[in-house]
């Protein structure tokens, strides 16, 4: 009987210490996740009011998408909630998707699209960690079109003098 309770106690020990390593390493992967997202300057845009107030914006509202438009000869396109985007997809989508996406300016999908695989897997674990919350972004309008709220009017390029 000891030696059966024994065992058993053996079992359970060991596999709460493979859950306690998972967890641990998962919030790792989480911290790096955090790390990536900061600094690769994402809050910037996609999080209301993180520039504007130095970062002093509290995590729950990271990465939730933002009204403020930025316009140019582009029409007007808004930072979209990446908190609902990503929840919409799994791991392995979301990566092919990451490596390889395009978008308007001013977002610099060059720089996700090199983003590692493990840095990648680290801003997707961080956004699930988040969860999903605030409501969808404004969707981008067309040139010409005025928009509504308040923007970041960007100045026609410059003109290459070579083309006159
Ligand atoms: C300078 C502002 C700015 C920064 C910095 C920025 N974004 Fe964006 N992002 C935008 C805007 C604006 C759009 C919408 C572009 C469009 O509508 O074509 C966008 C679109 C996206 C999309 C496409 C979403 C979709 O619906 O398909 C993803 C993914 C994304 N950003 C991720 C990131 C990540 C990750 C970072 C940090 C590494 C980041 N962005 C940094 C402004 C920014």
């Amino acid at each position: 009987m000891n030696r059966l309770v024994f065992a058993l106690a053996a079992v359970i020990g060991a596999g709460a210490a493979v859950a306690t390593l998972t967890a641990a390493s998962r919030e790792d992967l989480v911290q790096h996740g955090r790390y990536v997202a900061l600094i690769g300057g994402c809050n910037d845009c996609h999080t209301p009011g993180f520039a504007a107030s130095g970062g002093q914006v509290p995590e729950s509202q990271w990465l939730t998408g933002d009204e403020l438009g930025w316009s140019g000869e582009w029409g007007t396109t808004y930072a979209p909630n990446l908190r609902l985007r990503f929840a919409t997809m799994d791991l392995a989508s979301f990566k092919q998707y990451a490596h390889s996406f395009k978008a308007r300016p001013p977002m610099p999908y060059w720089a996700v699209n090199a983003m590692s695989d493990a840095d990648l897997e680290a801003l997707y674990a961080f956004v699930q960690a988040l969860g999903p919350a605030g409501k969808e972004a404004p969707a981008a309008l067309p040139p010409g079109v005025r928009p509504a709220g308040p923007v970041v009017q960007f100045p026609a390029p410059p003109q290459d003098p070579a083309a006159h």
